[in-house]
This record gives C-alpha cells, structure tokens and sequence, in this order.
C-alpha cells in the first residue's frame, strides 16, 4: 500500500542569503520581479531580504511584502532591536509576515564575532524572540552555526526561543561542516531534549562548502524537519546553499521512498532558474543537477539509443517535469506580432501592449539577422532585451575594429535619459575596447573578473550570450546579455553591471551581511 505523503515546507532564500552570493546583487524591482516567479512556483516562504543591511534591501523586501500574495514574506534580522523593528517595518504589509531572528551560538562565533558570553546570548534569544512577538505571531529563531555549537547550550538556547513562544526554530549548517548522520543525530537530540519542540516547525538551512547541502536537508527531514531552506540554482554565502531544485525533485521523485513531497508546481522550476541566472547575470553551470544545460542530454551514441527506445532507460523524471521544453517551436521573419504574443504567453510571459511592442521591434531585427528564432531566442530577448526604463545608461550603437596586426578600437554610443554621448577608445581587443570607451563615458572604472560567451542555441548564426563579472570599488556586480553580434552582447552585459553600480552609489548605503 502507498503511504499519503506529507508535505515539508519549502522556504526560498535565494533573495537573501543566493543574494550575498558575490555579483548575485539584485535590484528592488529586481527582486519583485524574481518573488512574483517565486509565488508562481508556489514556494511557501519567500525571505525577501535583510532589510538593515542597506536601504535597497528595506525597498526590495517591502516591495516583496506589498505586492507579493500567497505564500509567507520573512525579512531577516539580527537578534537586536533595531534590526527586528526595521525587519517588521518593511513586512508589516505581508499578507502573511514572519520575522526570521538569528543568534550565532557556536563558541567560536560567541567569542571571535558577537565577543559574548553564554549567558548574554542566553539572553539576547529571549529578548530578540519577545520583541518579534510584540510585532507579529510567526517568529522564526535561527541558531547561527548549531552544528558547530555545544549540543546541551544549543538545547537551552532554542528552549528559551520557544518559551517566548518562536513558531519556528532553524538549526542552520552556517559553514556546511555536519554530515547526514551527524546533523540527524543533532535534530534527535533536541527534539529529545526540548519537548517543547513538537509546538514548532523545525527547519533546516544547509550550506554547501563540502557538497552535502541537499543530502542533509534530506537527512535533517528523516530527523524530523519539516521546513527546508534552499535557494535557486545553489546560490548562497561561498559554497552556496542546497539547491532547490534538488531538493524538490529528489522529494517528488523518491517520494515513495522518502514519504515526503512539497507543494511546488515543478513546471515553473526551469523558469525560475532562467530568470535567477538571467537577474543575476550568473550562468548555471552545465551539469547542474535539474536545471543545467545538459541535465536532459544525452551525449554517448548507446544512452541516446536508450533514450529513443524508451526515456526511463535514463531519465529519472521528465523534462516537462520541471518545465524544460524538449521541443522548441520556430519563429521567422514572417511571423507576426500575434503570433509573437502567442508564444510568449506559452512560454509564460504575459507582456504589456508596450512591452510587446518593445519585444516585436527587437524580434524584426533579430529575425533579420537569424532566419530561425527558437524558444530559447524570445527568452534572452525578453530577459536581456527590454528595458525598464530606470537605468542610467543605454545602450544605442557600438563599433569595433580588431585584427591581427592593428590595434583594436571601438566606437560607443550612450543614451543618459536626455542625450547621446559618443566615446572612442582602444585597448586589447575590441572586448576591452568597447568596455573603456563604457568607463570614459560613465565614469566608473570596473576590472573584469570573469567573462564567458555561450551560445543560446545552435547553428552560426546562434545568439552569443555574455555572462561577466566586474569588481568596482563599490562592490562586484554582474551581466548579462545576448545578440547575434558578440561585441554587442558584452557591451550590452558590461553596461548591465555599470548601471547597477550606479544604482547602488545613487542609494549610497553601507551593506551589511548576515
Ligand atoms: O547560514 C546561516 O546560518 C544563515 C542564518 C542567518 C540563517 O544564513
Ligand atoms: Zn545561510
């Protein structure tokens, strides 16, 4: 007989601890954007951010909470007044808000970062989770570092959360340093030793700095977690953490094994997945486990005749299963605007009549450059191509000349809001070229960290798709950007990373990370 499976709560913090991720910044209504795709996935949790940390993450997350219905808003704070009151401000709107207080609570963080005692942390958890009361009833309380905490301290530390009446409590793996054994031997010892624990959800936030972050999830929830942390596409502080996808699926697909599932509508993982990396300007990398390039391929000659034969032979869940549509329908030249609006809609896009405007005028260039336009295509141009208006630069023209023997130069035009402002540079290549006639232009000087060019589909006459990474004195931001013209998509994707440094200077506000 199948057994009914229970549901373990999925709580995304890909827009708070993914988003500490160097190059991961996101934008207030970057951040709306992503949260809005959250509710559609149906997580049930979203910690939208930090608010104390800057002024941007305050107007992310109370955006988050205004506009963002369904499943439960949690802004995260440092057990201590200012931080809680600030985290209630931006959430008080939620529909449904949480307050997420976090207390380290392992010798080395008492003494090296908080310089407390056990006693005084002792007491900071009761008055933290009390003045997050006065504000809301769901209370989170996380024990920063548990697994690296004494066990008898960490019993008492959480005892004191619920006494204060915390509804959830989370053991967090902060350095991803337990393995599955030993961190369900933790989560029994505390529902052993603190009763009182059967009155809460206990959750588990699972680093990945040794690869364990989705095997201890899932250990913790034989232990008895029933709310798991996990962001998007693995990101996270270092290492990252567990990877959403992975726990989802591994739940929806050894859920008989496991006896768990999750209320996640999978479709929308692939989605979600596109969009992170398309915000963030970070690639998946090509292996990663449900949503990497190659998750669904099928390389070698015998897997592929396997798979023809019958999927199952190697394919443990399907593509659709989680949204990767296997077969991408072909729009050309010809194709009309309807038609256009057809297939975003089915791709899940619902664009404004001005937007879809903006998107049919880049789809006519496009589609004269490109003689087929797949899936993949309309989804880089919705995501790369339409602007919102709010930065400081655009992009109108760019020129480049390069050769063997001659120095590269480039020629480039920004549009500020008011005027065109045309620059010439050279440098090493007309990469670089282009990218210090941008500096000359905007005035910030950025050093590149990383650049990789991808193709979005196949054929030679593909989409080039530019991820880069650039470190300004202000912080490490990232873009990204695709075109048929390669020098176009890496100006395009260095302009991306040049406008958010000139949001976050325009908000100048020190961050703070938990
Ligand atoms: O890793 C961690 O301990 C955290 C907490 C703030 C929950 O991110
Ligand atoms: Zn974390």
């Amino acid at each position: 007989m199948q057994r009914e499976p229970q549901f373990i709560s999925i709580f995304d913090t890909t827009l708070r601890d993914g988003e500490q991720s160097p190059g991961c910044t996101m934008q207030p209504r970057e951040k709306l954007r992503f949260a809005h795709q959250l509710a559609a996935l149906k997580v049930d949790v979203i910690e939208a951010g930090f608010p104390v940390s800057s002024l941007d993450d305050f107007a992310g997350v109370q955006m988050v909470a205004r506009e963002v219905r369904g499943p439960v808003i949690a802004a995260l704070c440092r057990s201590l007044p200012v931080d809680i009151d600030r985290a209630w401000e931006a959430i008080r709107e939620a529909q449904h808000p949480r307050i997420h207080t976090f207390l380290a609570t392992s010798d080395i963080h008492m003494k090296f970062k908080l310089q407390k005692n056990r006693s005084q942390v002792l007491v900071m958890a009761r008055e933290a989770v009390r003045r997050a009361k006065g504000h809301t009833d769901d209370v989170e309380f996380s024990a920063e570092d548990a697994t690296r905490s004494d066990l008898d301290f960490l019993c008492e530390v959480v005892a004191v959360a619920l006494e204060e009446g915390a509804t959830v409590i989370n053991i967090p793996d902060t350095v991803g340093y337990t393995v599955p054994e030993e961190y369900k031997e933790i989560l029994q010892t505390l529902r052993r030793k603190v009763p009182a624990l059967e009155r809460a959800i206990l959750s588990v936030h699972c680093h990945n700095d040794l690869g364990l972050g989705v095997a201890n999830s899932l250990a913790a929830v034989e232990a008895g977690a029933r709310q798991i942390e996990c962001t998007i596409n693995g990101i996270g502080e270092r290492a990252g953490n567990a990877s959403l996808e992975e726990v989802v699926m591994a739940l929806r697909v050894r859920r008989e094994r496991l006896g768990f599932d999750t209320r996640v509508a999978t479709p929308e993982i692939y989605r979600t997945s596109q969009l992170l990396s398309n915000i963030t300007g970070v690639a998946v990398q090509p292996n990663k486990a449900v949503v990497g390039k190659n998750a669904f391929a099928h390389e070698a000659g015998i897997h592929q005749h396997g798979v023809m034969a019958s999927p199952t032979t190697y394919e443990i869940m399907t593509p659709e299963s989680v949204g990767v549509k296997t077969s991408s329908l072909v729009l050309g030249k010809h194709s009309g605007r309807h038609a256009l609006d057809q297939r975003f809609r089915e791709l899940g896009f619902e664009l404004e009549p001005e937007k879809l405007a903006q998107a049919y005028l880049l789809f006519t260039r496009l589609a004269d450059q490109k003689k087929e336009i797949f899936d993949e295509d309309l989804v880089a141009l919705v995501n790369d191509g339409l602007s919102d208006g709010a930065d400081a630069y655009q992009l109108r023209a760019v020129q480049a000349t390069a050769g063997t023997h001659s120095v590269a130069t480039a020629l480039v035009i920004l549009f500020d809001g008011e005027k065109e402002i045309t620059e010439t540079a050279s440098g090493d290549g007309p990469v670089n070229a282009v990218f210090e006639a941008i500096n000359r232009i905007t005035g910030f000087q950025g050093e590149l960290l990383d650049f990789h060019l991808a193709s979005v589909t196949g054929g030679a006459d593909a989409l080039g798709e530019v991820f880069l990474r650039v470190r300004f004195p202000e912080g490490t931001f990232s873009g990204k950007a695709a075109s048929t013209d390669i020098v176009g998509s890496s100006a395009q994707a260095y302009l991306k990373a040049v406008n958010k440094v000139i949001q976050r200077v325009r908000s100048a506000e020190p961050i703070v990370n938990a």
